[in-house]
């Protein structure tokens, strides 16, 4: 097995406090996709990595303009013979609400117990930065890099990545890769090193139920006119029993069983149930009956709220009939579920259980596709051993409840082989207050990322395998 070499590992050495610094002012730029006053900060964020992969040493550095925010690519395409990777990671973050819970301002990042803490510290802006600070050693050092790289660094994935099917289909030329490494997941619990198999899928809906123009009198006319607000909870409850098994006529119509075997790998990990219940600090957990934790979180589909609002929501009481009540729903999907398909069932669902006297509607905010990866890539492969190297742990293979919209359109639109290999640990408090990144993961996830691009130019994709 290859070791990380000797040059790469002086140069990293040399530079680790050059490198903090730089890692802290990327965090300082609050590129929130989802939020319109942080317009500006998206394209200074873009702007700031275009300038880092020029300096670097990548050619072809670009700001691309898109609807919304701008996608940043860069390519690097002098290793003749030797493979050519798409590496994608997002500079966009999550809002930082509720604020007060953060212990301090989430764009003034700091390093404490070994933690870099700030928003996008880890999703994704830490993994982003990971791979800069990776080529960086590799031009310094040599003058090149040992492999075919084209950067696509996005700034929509946050907000379901609305911009990058139109990006992708016209810049199919550029394009041009042999596979795609995402760096936007990580290890599993424990930060056990892992390798991301599959993603779940997304739809995301709202449900706005309007009733009278105004608020009403509840004591004039309670009893007589329907109330927006018991009318949203009469549909929302009808959503989903109460084990956590979705209603929706057809919701799990698609859904492909996971086999014996894939039961079998999940059972083998080595996860803990009470464990878990403590570290996500509740009374205990729920969820579908028949399936582990394991299997409920990556691999089955689920419908969560995740907001709910009307009516009067300050202190002591008032006595209204609401003229309004709304709720945000989404669903995680997996394989073969289309979002399109289920965010129709549940419109259907939701107009179909309305009582009488409210008006319901219906809007889409999204979606994004599940994702399956090969395991037995040479990228994957390539990957895991990199891994093993410089962690000193052969990588699990998980199944992630998460999404990320733009692996399946790699693979549908591009016909790329997609690999989810990232750094960061399931405990660290991704789109949360005080979210952080290990700072070991982060420098030897360096040294992995370093590792991959001399195992791909050294053996090639078909050569990685077996090296
Ligand atoms: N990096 C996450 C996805 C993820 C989460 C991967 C956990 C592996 C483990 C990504 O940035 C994300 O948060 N995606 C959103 C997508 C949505 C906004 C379309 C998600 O999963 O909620
Ligand atoms: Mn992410
Ligand atoms: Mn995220």
């Amino acid at each position: 097995m290859t070791a990380v070499d000797p040059a790469l590992e002086a140069q990293l050495e040399a530079t680790r406090e050059a490198r903090l610094e730089s890692y802290l002012e990327f965090l300082r730029i609050p590129s929130i996709s989802a939020l319109p006053e942080h317009a500006g900060d998206m394209r200074r964020a873009a702007e700031w990595i275009a300038a880092e992969l020029s300096r670097i040493g990548f050619e072809h550095a670009e700001v691309c303009a898109t609807p919304w925010h701008p996608i940043v690519y860069a390519d690097w395409l002098h290793a003749e013979g030797a493979p050519t990777v798409i590496v994608y990671c997002h500079y966009d973050v999550q809002p930082v609400d509720p604020i007060e819970l953060w212990d301090t301002a989430p764009f003034d990042p700091f390093v404490r117990d070994g933690r870099m803490i700030g928003r996008g510290a880890a999703d994704d802006k830490g993994q982003l930065h990971m791979h800069l600070r990776a080529a960086e050693a590799l031009f310094a050092t040599r003058g090149r890099l040992p492999l075919n790289l084209r950067i696509v660094f996005e700034g929509e994935e946050e907000s379901t990545s609305v911009s990058l099917p139109g990006w992708l289909e016209a810049n199919r030329a550029r394009l041009g890769a042999d596979a795609v490494l995402i760096s936007d997941s990580g290890f599993f619990e424990g930060n056990l090193p892992a390798i991301t198999q599959s993603l779940r899928g997304i739809m995301y809906a709202q449900i706005d139920v309007f009733g009278p123009p105004a608020d009403l009198h509840s004591g004039q006319y309670g009893g007589a006119v329907q109330n927006p607000a018991n009318a949203l909870a009469w549909i929302l409850a009808a959503l989903k029993s109460p084990d956590g098994v979705v209603r929706i006529p057809g919701f799990y119509e698609d859904v492909v069983e996971l086999s014996p075997a894939d039961r079998e790998r999940l059972a083998a990990l080595p996860f803990d149930d009470e464990t878990f219940r403590a570290r996500v600090d509740v009374p205990a957990l729920a969820g579908e009956p028949g399936y582990s934790v394991v299997e409920r979180t990556g691999a089955r589909p689920t419908l969560d709220v995740n907001g709910i609002w009307g009516g009067f929501q300050g202190t002591g009481s008032k006595t209204i009939i609401p003229a309004h009540a709304h709720a945000k729903v989404s669903s995680r999907l997996v394989r073969a579920q289309d979002p399109n398909r289920i965010y129709e069932a549940l419109r259907a669902f939701v107009l179909e259980q309305a009582p009488p006297g409210v008006r319901v509607e219906v809007t889409s905010l999204g979606s994004g596709r599940p994702v399956v990866t090969p395991i037995d890539h040479p990228l994957t492969l390539a990957a895991a051993a990199a891994i093993e190297t410089t962690f000193g742990r052969a990588p699990l293979y998980i199944r992630e409840g998460g999404s990320i919209p733009v692996a399946e359109m790699f693979e549908r639109q591009l016909g790329l082989p997609v690999v989810l290999a990232g750094f960061t640990n399931p405990d660290d408090n991704a789109h949360a207050p005080n979210e952080s990144m290990v700072m070991a993961n982060y420098e030897t996830g360096i040294r992995t990322i370093c590792l991959l691009w001399d195992m791909l130019g050294e053996h090639g994709l078909q050569g990685a395998a077996s090296a």
